[in-house]
Parts: C-alpha cells; sequence; structure tokens
C-alpha cells in the first residue's frame, strides 16, 4: 500500500515538472530557453508576418504576429520618464488624463551624481513606469559626448567623458530591463549636435571613434546587457547611421555581439537598400511621401515595408537578412511581454518621486562657497529671489524628452515651504526669458505673460534686494530654441536674457548673494569672483525645487560633480573651425561635412593638456564638510596596479565625496590627453569618519587605439596614476613603469 501511494505521488510530481511546452508551441512557453522560442516562432511564420515586424505600424508602435498571440511592441520617450500617449499618428498628446508621470532628473543631472547606485535606482524606477503604462521599449537613456557645450540635447546625456557615461549607463540599463522593458541606448553614434542632425556627414577617424564616441555604447552593450539600440540621424564616414553597415554590423553586432535589436530614430531610415543590408531591425517613424500624403497605407511606404517585400520577392534582398531582424525583433518581444516573470511595475508612487528627489539632490553641484551656503537666515528675516528659472516650470519641453507630470515643484514654492514660519521669501522675476508653457498640446497651467519692461523687471529686483539677508538668484537656461532643446543648438555659451548684467546688479548691492544656475549645458560665469556661493542645478524633474531646497537649506550636504567642463568662453574650447562644427558644405558633396580634427581632445581632455583656464573643471564639485584624501599608494597587482588612498571627513558635517582617479601616459608616441579619467568612487563618511579607497588600473586603461593595426596598444613606458577630488584638484601623482 505505502509502495503504491509512493508510485503515484512520483508519478504526479512528473507531471507536475513536465515542461509545460509539450504539446504546445516552444515559443509560447516562457519556460523555454530564448533561442529555442526564437527558432520556433520564426518556423511558424510567413515572409510577410515577418516584414511587418521590422517597421512600425503607428507612431510609437511595431507590430507582433496577431495569428500566432506574439504581441505588438509599444516603444515610449524616454529618458526622464515616461512619454504621454500620443494619437496614433501624431506627436501630440492623447489627452488621456491617467498618464502623468514621474519626471525624473534631466540624465546630465543623473551624471552630475557620479553615482552607480543613483543610476540604478534611477532606472529602476523609470522601468516600473514603463512597465506599468505597458511600454516594451524605453528610448533611452541617451549617452552621446559632449563635443560642443552648444549641442541642445546636452542636458539629456551624461557628460564629456567615456568612462564616466559608461559607468552610469550600465546600472540605469541593468535596472530598466530587471523589469522586462528593453533600454534603447541612443543615438549611436557620433551625434554630436541638432544643428542640420539629418543631413550632416560626421566625419571621424577610427581612433577618436574607438577612444571617445564608442566606449560608453560599448558598455551599455557587454556590461549593461542592452536589449536594443537606436540608430541616429547623422551620417558617419558617408553613410547614414541607422544602416551603416561599419557601426552596426561589423562593430556593434560584430566585435560587440549585441544580440538585440536596432531601431532607427524616427525618420532616420533613408535609404531601401540599406534598410536591409545594414543592421536595421526596426524602421521607426519614416517620413515617406506616402505619409504625407496620409495614404491609408502609409505605414507600407516604409522602406522596410513594401520595398522590402518587393526586394524579398524578386530576390535583391536575402531571406536570411529577413530571418536575422525578424529573430532579433521576436527576442525582444520574448525579453518583455512574454518573458516568464511578468512584472506590473508601478506609477508615480510615491517611492518613485523620493527616489527622484534624491537623484535630483545628489546632482547639484556647488561650484563655489565662502560660507554663505547652506543658508543660515535670521528669524524674521527677508530672503530675495530672484529670476525666471525659481518659477518656471521645466519638466514641459525640450523636445522628445517632453513629459507630463503629475506634478512638479518649483524652487519658489519649494524654498518658501522650508522656511514658512521662519523667514520671509519674496520673489521678483528680473527678466523675461521663455513664456511658453506648452509642448505638444502638453500644458503646465502657469502663465508667464508679463507686462513690466525690461529696465522695469530689473529695477523692481535691485530695489527689492537692499534690505534682503540673502539674495538667491535662479536663472540660467530653459527649454526654448536655441537653448537646452532637441532641434535647435545654443548660439553662445553665455547666459541669455541679461542675466550676466543683472547679477552684476544685484552683486553691487552688497548682500550675501547666491547665484543657481539651472541649465543642462555649460554657461560662462564672468561674475563669479562678485557673488559669494554658485550652485549648479539641473533640470531636476517633478522634485526639482524641493531637491535644489535641500541642498541650499542644508538638510542635503551636496556631493554632485560637474560631468563637463564649465568653460570661460566658448572661443576657447577645441572646435575652432567651421568644419569642425557646425560643417562646411563642400563641392560635389550631397551632405554636409562635419571634420572631427580636434580628435580625442574634447571636454578636459582640451582643456586641460593646452593648460587653458576654465571657470570650473570637469570633476569639480564643493561640499559643507571638508575632506582630505591621503596615504596615497600603487602596487603591482596580478595583471596590473592597485591604487589606494584613505578618504577622511575632516569637518563637521556627514557628507560625501567622489575619489577619482586619472591615468596619464607621458611617454607615448601618439599624442594622448594629459589625463583621462579610469575610475571613481562615491565615499559617504561621518564627521571624522576616514574609509580606504581602492582601484585597479588594467593594461587596457593604459591603452590607446591604434587604428592601422585596429588594437588598442599600451605601450611600455612611464605612466601615471593621479587621484585626486576634481580634474583640477589632483592630490596625489604616483608614476608607475609598463615593462
Ligand atoms: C529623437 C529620439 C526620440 C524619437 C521619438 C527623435 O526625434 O531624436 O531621441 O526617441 O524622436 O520621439
Amino acid at each position: 500500500m505505502k509502495r503504491v501511494f509512493l508510485f503515484a505521488a512520483v508519478a504526479l510530481a512528473a507531471v507536475a515538472c513536465k515542461p509545460r511546452s509539450e504539446g504546445g508551441p516552444v515559443y509560447l512557453d516562457p519556460n523555454q530557453p530564448l533561442e529555442a522560442r526564437v527558432s520556433d516562432a520564426l518556423s511558424r511564420m510567413t515572409t510577410e508576418e515577418k516584414v511587418a515586424l521590422t517597421h512600425a505600424q503607428s507612431k510609437f508602435s511595431s507590430a507582433g504576429v496577431p495569428r500566432l498571440g506574439i504581441p505588438e511592441l509599444w516603444h515610449t520617450d524616454g529618458p526622464h520618464g515616461i512619454r504621454p500617449e500620443v494619437l496614433w499618428d501624431e506627436w501630440d498628446q492623447a489627452g488621456w488624463t491617467n498618464d502623468s508621470c514621474t519626471a525624473f532628473p534631466a540624465l546630465i543631472n543623473l551624471a552630475a551624481t557620479w553615482n552607480r547606485d543613483m543610476a540604478s535606482l534611477y532606472g529602476d524606477c523609470i522601468g516600473q513606469e514603463a512597465r506599468y503604462r505597458k511600454k516594451d521599449i524605453l528610448l533611452g537613456p541617451g549617452i552621446n559626448m559632449g563635443r560642443t557645450p552648444l549641442n541642445g540635447r546636452t542636458f539629456e546625456y551624461m557628460g564629456e567623458d567615456p568612462y564616466l557615461a559608461g559607468q552610469l549607463v550600465v546600472p540605469y540599463v541593468k535596472g530598466v530591463q530587471a523589469n522586462g522593458v528593453a533600454a534603447c541606448v541612443k543615438h549611436f553614434a557620433v551625434n554630436n549636435q541638432e544643428v542640420r542632425r539629418t543631413a550632416t556627414n560626421s566625419v571621424v577617424d577610427d581612433r577618436t571613434l574607438y577612444e571617445i564616441y564608442l566606449p560608453a555604447f560599448k558598455a551599455a552593450v557587454e556590461e549593461g546587457g542592452a536589449w536594443a539600440i537606436m540608430g541616429s540621424y547623422n551620417l558617419w564616414n558617408g553613410q547614414f547611421n541607422c544602416h551603416n553597415k561599419r557601426l552596426l554590423c561589423d562593430i556593434l553586432k560584430g566585435e560587440w555581439g549585441f544580440d538585440g535589436v536596432v531601431v532607427s530614430d524616427w525618420g532616420g531610415c533613408r535609404d531601401d537598400d540599406e534598410a536591409v543590408t545594414n543592421g536595421l531591425d526596426i524602421e521607426m517613424g519614416t517620413w515617406t511621401n506616402g505619409l504625407r500624403g496620409a495614404a491609408s497605407d502609409s505605414y507600407q511606404n516604409y522602406h522596410l515595408a513594401r520595398p522590402f517585400l518587393e526586394r524579398l520577392r524578386d530576390g535583391r534582398a536575402s531571406e536570411a537578412d529577413l530571418n536575422d531582424k525578424a529573430s532579433r525583433v521576436l527576442r525582444t518581444i520574448f525579453r518583455t511581454s512574454m518573458a516568464s516573470e511578468r512584472h506590473f511595475g508601478e506609477f508615480t508612487s510615491p517611492a518613485h518621486f523620493e527616489a527622484a528627489r534624491r537623484i535630483a539632490a545628489d546632482g547639484i553641484v556647488l561650484l563655489q562657497n565662502d560660507g554663505t551656503l547652506p543658508l543660515s537666515i535670521p528669524q524674521g528675516g527677508k530672503i530675495l529671489v530672484v529670476g525666471e528659472n525659481a518659477y518656471k516650470m521645466m519638466v514641459v519641453g525640450g523636445g522628445s524628452s517632453n513629459l507630463k507630470t503629475k506634478y512638479e515643484v518649483i524652487p519658489l514654492d519649494a524654498l518658501r515651504e522650508a522656511f514658512a514660519g521662519k523667514a520671509e521669501v519674496v520673489w521678483e522675476r528680473g527678466y523675461v526669458g521663455d513664456v511658453t508653457t506648452d509642448y505638444n498640446k502638453v500644458v503646465t497651467g502657469q502663465d508667464l505673460s508679463e507686462k513690466r519692461s525690461a529696465a522695469q523687471l530689473r529695477a523692481d529686483a535691485v530695489s527689492a534686494a537692499s534690505d534682503a539677508d540673502c539674495i538667491i538668484f535662479i536663472g540660467g537656461l530653459n527649454k526654448s530654441n536655441n537653448q537646452d532643446n532637441e532641434g535647435t543648438d545654443r548660439l553662445d555659451i553665455v547666459l541669455p536674457y541679461g542675466q550676466d548684467e543683472l547679477i552684476e546688479a544685484l552683486a553691487a548691492v552688497g548682500r550675501p548673494m547666491v547665484v543657481v544656475n539651472i541649465s543642462g549645458s555649460p554657461v560662462a560665469m564672468p561674475w563669479a569672483p562678485k557673488v559669494n556661493a554658485i550652485v549648479q542645478g539641473w533640470y531636476g524633474g517633478s522634485e526639482s525645487g524641493h531637491a535644489l531646497a535641500d541642498v541650499l537649506t542644508g538638510a542635503v550636504n551636496p556631493s554632485g560633480k560637474l560631468p563637463f567642463t564649465m568653460p570661460k568662453s566658448l572661443a576657447d574650447g577645441p572646435l575652432k573651425t567651421e568644419r569642425q562644427y557646425p560643417g562646411v558644405r563642400e563641392e560635389g558633396k550631397q551632405w554636409w561635412q562635419e571634420y572631427y580634427d580636434e580628435g580625442v581632445f574634447i571636454g578636459y581632455r582640451w582643456y586641460d593638456t593646452r593648460k587653458i583656464p576654465v571657470d570650473f573643471a570637469f570633476g569639480h564639485g564643493l561640499s559643507y564638510t571638508t575632506f582630505d584624501l591621503s596615504n596615497a599608494s600603487i602596487r603591482r597587482s596580478g595583471k596590473g596596479w592597485k591604487v589606494s588612498a584613505t578618504l577622511r571627513n575632516t569637518g563637521s558635517r556627514e557628507g560625501a565625496e567622489v575619489v577619482q582617479l586619472y591615468v596619464a601616459d607621458t611617454e607615448a608616441s601618439v599624442a594622448r590627453p594629459s589625463k583621462e579619467l579610469k575610475g571613481f568612487e562615491k565615499v559617504s563618511l561621518k564627521p571624522g569618519e576616514s574609509r580606504k579607497v581602492s582601484f585597479t588600473i588594467s593594461r587596457e586603461d593604459l591603452s590607446f587605439f591604434d587604428a592601422d593595426a585596429h588594437e588598442w596598444v599600451a605601450e611600455p613606458g612611464e605612466f601615471h596614476a593621479l587621484l585626486g577630488t576634481s580634474s583640477d584638484k589632483i592630490s596625489a601623482d604616483l608614476p608607475f613603469v609598463l615593462k
């Protein structure tokens, strides 16, 4: 009896353990290996069904296979929050009432945290929001390098250093994808300006490409395991990047083994034949003649729709090309909406707003301070806040990163909240900047109209300053044309709307004065010596005001570091000629030509090597406490070197410092930057506390890319490991030799 029972139990267990697919299609079984699912699904599909996977069916979706129960893919911007639902074939929002998201800080703000944990938190939260909204592909993050401070999309990217961007993109991607949403890393590659972005050929040599413009993408793919990549609008070395054979087939899918899906930027696919053969997998947003005429089958006019089918039928396109694209799309669907673990996500939860506030505050950079910050205002005192950016909501606008958020806390309200019952917070606008309050039919609801003249606005601000205990100027840029905005570049790095003169006039009043620059890209600060403190704020998203007030009041001890250089003037930068920027028209050439003649020397690699003074250096950022970096040492360890030092909080507040490791090659046979970032660690310490920080330097960290040999080369000779707390504050110089 006992034996029979045992037998029955074993039989039952065997049934329970049977793969669910037995008898059913493998592709439907999320427990089957991914590749088995892909090939099974592929084997059941018609040519037409496969082709349908490779192009859009609406502004933000591409088809699945309805007959097989395989769902369509929903794409969404990205990268700072989940875009409101748009109409089927339009950019304008659809007017839903339940799609107002959590607006996270702009990616440049995340980059300024120099904090991998923040990137991970960001990715996880935005991934959850995407999942809740049933999106499969998040169009972000953007990691194009800050080649010029004028690039209108600098705020959407992660700064001027490939290592920094690479270190932050990896946890962001992992965080997003842990929620069953594909991160679509963009814009691949060498897409560093908005001016003529769809008609410019970037001429970049291989060394520059491999050392500066590719590493962050490589990290996203190889270490982050990104499931999607977006091609960029421009051309590189004569071919559009959405179907650039070398970039997509040879490098991305070849050298890096990328097995995910390449999505075109919206309208970035330009050629019937190259779209088929050169590595593009999903074509989105194409502006064809058919679409312009609003033909009923407009999506059939896409390069990868009817023309692709025709080519397959007459033999100009191969079955192998089709199967490769379809497999990649299927893989993406199985990784996301048909994954074994389905996530429900979470939308606008208190935890997400809290995360947005933490990340925003963690990236705010204290550029200068004589002790005026954190604010110490006598009871019943007066704080005069001047500037449009204290009031203007910034989440709406800027291009495809435009968001509709549940709420946005402006700095003025946050300061009033922080000082309620303690001090009066008076606001003077001071100047009129941008009065726009809507984008793609998303509205902020603010009224920014102004009747006073510029002279009157300034006079009112100056007269209100005379009895202020502190003046806080909150200005900078905004998201209108020629500022931090997609589609246009800035014209200069000087602050617009006469802000420099206004700041000078306020400083002349002689009261303690703090300048808060809200921008997503570098601005010149000629008045720096005349003000007491300077804070670099960013577009901080829903909680931007709170984050800024947290730092100004000292509730948060600032620990952000600049992810780009703040030059004194545009003319000091590496782009000197029109052929470098914004490009030139050449006889016989169809597209604008832009030559990256500066090579690897962008950002601090340029200023530092040429010893050009800047306002604030890459990696700079102060704290309300002080730190000491000592006991630096270097020793051989395995195949590399181990660099260590002790960081101590020597002040009276808890705070965090970013220890930065740069490497210098002093005996190179090629021109190399005077130093390059190869490691960083953000360390939080209580007063008096100290901690040992260690880094490993590998051979790779010493290498440059030899384009002729197509390999990384570490030349024997002397190198220096430079440890510090900014690119211009190096406290230990440790020479070592590569034999
Ligand atoms: C932008 C992309 C964006 C896409 C969809 C394009 O114009 O360059 O970054 O993801 O539109 O909105």
